[in-house]
C-alpha cells in the first residue's frame, strides 16, 4: 500500500525515480510525488497518476543524483497535491515519503502545534517528518540519532525514506510492519517498498526486518537497530524476471496474468508432483510433515480472495485428510481473542506475504505459542519469513490488484497439500491419490482451452454490462469460487455482486430476484449438480436471468440457462481451478466494457499494508 523509491548514486535521479514510480504504481495510485537534492532540495508532487506528475514536471529540469518518491493510497486526508508525498519538514531541511499510519499522530500533532508548528496537509507523514525535525534541532542531534529516537515515539506502521539538505550525501531509511528493501547496485543504491522498481538494474537486495535502519551514502550501505548496533546487511539474490513486470502486448496487466494461469500452474506444480512414485513433494514443509499430518486441526488465516482460497481449502483438509478446519478472515482472528493453544497449526494464506492483518494473525498465533506456516507468492515477504515454513506458489510477479494466477496457484499448493497429507494420514486411498495427481498436472491445458473461448466473455459483458447487480451462486466446491467471482467483479466493474451458497439462497435472497437480477450459477458436474438445477428453477420461476457455468456438453443446466459458459470436465475437487477461470474473464471484460481502471480500480492497493 503505496509504493516508495529512493535512489543514491552517480547517475541523474529523475528519471530513475520516475520509471520507479511507475513500476509500485500499482500499490497505490491517488497521487505521486518526487523529491530530489541538488543545490537545494526540490519537490514535486501531483494529485492523480505518476503520468500526471510526468506531465507537471516536464520542463522543470529536475536535477540531482539523490532523491525519493512515492504513489500514495490515501489514509490521512483526501488524494490531493498538497497530501500528497514527499512532505518537507516545516525548516524545508528535510522530505520524507512514509507508507503506513502513524497512530499517535494526533498527539504528536498536538505537541508540535503547542511549539509553533503549522501544517501544509492533513497528513501523519507531515506529523513525523517535524517531529524527527523537532528532536533533532531541539537536542542538535545528527539525523540518524534523531529519526532513531523519534521512532521510539511513534506508534503505528512504517516504512519510510528522510533526505536532509543538510547531508546531501545520505538516505535513511527505516521499517515497522510495511515492506521495504535497499537494493545494492555498482557504487549506487536503490531503497523500494517492492523488487518490482529495483530488478532492473540489480538483482541484489537486503530485505530490511522490522526495527532497523538503514544509511546510504555514495558507495556505502550501513544498517543499524534501534539501539544503534550495527547489523551486517544481508544481500540475497531476487530471482525476478524484468519480463514479469512488462504488459507483454496485452492490454492490462489483468489479462496478461490472466492468461499466464496455464504457465504458473505447471511452475507451481513443477518439482512437486512425481507420477513416477505417484506422490507430492512439498520441498519447504519437509521437516514438518509428521506434525503437520498429526494435527487434531487446522485453522486458516487470509484476507479477500487469499480467504476465498483458504475457503478451498477447507474442503480438500476436511474432506481428503478428515482434519477439521476452521477458515478465518485475519481482521476477524486477530481481534476476537481466539482459542490458540500451544502447538495448534494455523496457516497464513497471502500472495503478496505483506497483508498487515494477517501478518498480525500471525504474531498473536506466535504469541500463543501456536506453529504457523505460510502460502506466499512472494520469496522473502514478511509473511514468508514470519512463517516457521511454507510453500510457495510460484506464480511469477503479480501487478494487476486484482489476483488471479496468484489464486489458482494458491488453491493448487493447498490441495497438493492436503493430498500429501491425506495420504500420510491413512485417510485417502492410494487411487484416488494417483488419480487426482495425474488430473492436476492436465488443468493447464484445461485452462488453455478455456482462455481460447476467452472472446465470449467480450459479448457476455456487453450484454451485462448496464447490470447494477449480481448474484453469484455455488454449492460445494464451487461456494468459494461464488464468492471468489462475485469479489472480481465487484472490486473491477463496481458493480455489485454477492457470491451465496445456492442452497441458502430460499432463506433470504431469493427476495431479490426478478428480471432485472442477473444470476450467475455454478452448476458443474458434482454430487450437488441436481440440487443446484433445483435452484436453477427457483430462479427461473422468479425471471431471473440465468448465466450458467456448466460442464462441457451439459445439457440441463443449460437448458435452463439464458447464456451458458462450459467448461472443461475435471474432478469437483479440482473445479475451482478451472472454474474460477471465466469468471476472473467476464469481470475483467465488464471492467472494460464499463470503462474502468483494470489494473489500478479505484480505491484499492496491491498490497494492503494497513489495518
Ligand atoms: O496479498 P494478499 O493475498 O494477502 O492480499 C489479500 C487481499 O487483499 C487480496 O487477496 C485481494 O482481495 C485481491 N487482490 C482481490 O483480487
Amino acid at each position: 500500500m503505496c509504493g516508495i523509491i529512493g535512489y543514491i548514486g552517480r547517475r541523474p535521479a529523475y528519471t530513475l525515480l520516475l520509471e520507479g514510480l511507475q513500476k509500485v504504481e500499482y500499490r497505490g495510485y491517488d497521487s505521486a510525488g518526487i523529491a530530489l537534492l541538488d543545490d537545494q532540495l526540490n519537490v514535486y508532487k501531483k494529485a492523480g497518476k505518476v503520468k500526471t506528475l510526468a506531465t507537471y514536471i516536464q520542463g522543470k529540469h529536475p536535477a540531482g543524483q539523490i532523491g525519493i518518491g512515492h504513489t500514495r493510497w490515501a489514509t490521512h486526508g483526501i488524494p490531493n497535491d498538497q497530501n500528497a508525498h514527499p512532505h518537507v519538514s516545516v525548516s524545508g531541511q528535510l522530505a520524507i515519503v512514509h507508507n503506513g499510519i502513524i497512530e499517535n499522530e494526533e498527539a504528536l500533532r498536538r505537541e508540535l502545534i503547542q511549539q509553533g508548528y503549522t501544517f501544509r496537509s492533513d497528513t501523519d507523514t507531515e506529523v513525523l517528518v517535524n517531529w524527527i525535525e523537532n528532536i533533532q534541532r531541539t537536542h542538535a542531534y545528527p539525523l540518524d540519532k534523531a529519526l532513531r529516537w523519534a521512532l521510539t515515539q511513534v506508534v503505528g506502521a512504517y516504512a519510510l525514506v528522510v533526505m536532509s539538505a543538510d547531508q546531501p550525501d545520505m538516505l535513511i531509511a527505516a521499517r515497522k510492519s510495511s515492506p521495504l528493501m535497499v537494493g545494492v547496485g555498482q557504487d549506487e543504491f536503490f531503497i523500494a517498498s517492492d523488487c518490482a522498481p529495483i530488478i532492473q538494474h540489480t538483482d541484489r537486495v537486503v530485505y530490511m526486518d522490522d526495527h532497523e535502519i538503514a544509511i546510504v551514502k555514495p558507495g556505502s550501505l550501513s544498517m543499524r537497530n534501534m539501539e544503534d548496533i550495527p547489523l551486517l546487511p544481508r544481500v540475497q539474490k531476487v530471482d525476478m524476471d524484468v519480463e514479469a513486470i512488462e504488459k507483454g502486448g496485452f492490454a492490462h496487466f489483468m489479462l496478461k496474468e490472466i492468461f499466464e494461469q496455464p504457465k504458473a500452474l505447471v511452475d507451481c506444480m513443477r518439482g512437486r508432483i512425481d507420477k513416477t512414485d505417484c506422490d507430492i513433494k512439498l520441498g519447504g514443509i519437509l521437516e514438518h510433515l509428521d506434525t503437520l499430518s498429526h494435527a487434531p486441526s487446522m485453522t486458516l488465516v487470509a484476507c479477500g480472495s487469499s480467504w476465498c482460497a483458504g475457503l478451498v481449502a477447507k474442503y480438500f483438509l476436511e474432506g481428503f485428510c478428515r482434519i477439521p478446519t476452521t477458515v478465518e478472515y485475519a481482521s476477524e482472528f486477530r481481534y476476537r481473542n481466539p482459542i490458540i493453544q500451544a502447538g495448534d497449526i494455523v496457516w497464513a494464506i497471502s500472495q503478496s506475504g505483506e497483508t498487515a492483518d494477517t501478518l498480525a494473525a500471525i504474531q498473536l498465533a506466535q504469541e500463543h505459542d501456536a506453529q504457523v506456516f505460510s502460502i506466499c507468492n512472494v520469496a522473502g515477504s514478511s509473511i514468508a519469513r514470519a512463517a516457521r515454513a511454507g510453500i510457495y506458489t510460484h506464480a511469477g510477479a503479480e501487478i494487476g490488484v486484482a489476483s488471479t494466477k496468484t489464486f489458482t496457484t494458491q488453491v493448487a499448493v493447498l490441495v497438493m497439500l492436503a493430498l500429501k497429507l491425506g495420504r500420510r494420514r491413512g485417510t485417502l486411498s492410494r487411487t484416488r491419490f494417483s488419480e487426482l495427481l495425474a488430473e492436476l498436472t492436465d488443468l493447464p491445458a484445461k485452462i488453455q482451452a478455456i482462455l481460447q473461448q476467452a472472446d465470449q466473455f467480450q459479448y457476455l459483458a456487453q450484454v451485462c454490462k448496464a447490470a447494477k447487480h449480481f448474484l453469484y451462486l455455488g454449492r460445494g466446491y464451487n461456494y468459494p469460487i461464488a464468492l471468489e467471482g462475485a469479489l472480481k467483479l465487484k472490486e473491477l466493474s463496481y458493480v455489485h455482486a454477492e457470491g451465496y451458497p445456492a442452497g441458502e439462497m430460499k432463506h433470504g435472497a431469493m427476495a431479490l430476484i426478478d428480471q432485472d437480477m442477473p444470476v450467475l450459477c455454478m452448476a458443474t458436474q458434482d454430487e450437488t449438480y441436481a440440487k443446484t438445477i433445483s435452484n436453477m428453477q427457483e430462479v427461473k420461476a422468479r425471471k431471473g436471468q440465468i448465466v450458467a457455468l456448466v460442464t462441457e456438453g451439459d445439457v440441463q443446466a443449460a437448458r435452463l440457462a439464458d447464456y451458458v459458459i462450459e467448461v472443461p470436465a475435471t474432478y469437483p475437487a479440482l473445479m475451482p481451478i478451472v472454474s474460477v477461470v471465466p469468471l476472473q474473464l467476464f469481470a475483467y471484460y465488464m471492467a472494460v466494457a464499463r470503462g474502468c481502471d483494470v489494473d489500478q480500480p479505484r480505491n484499492l492497493a496491491k498490497s494492503v499494508t494497513v489495518e
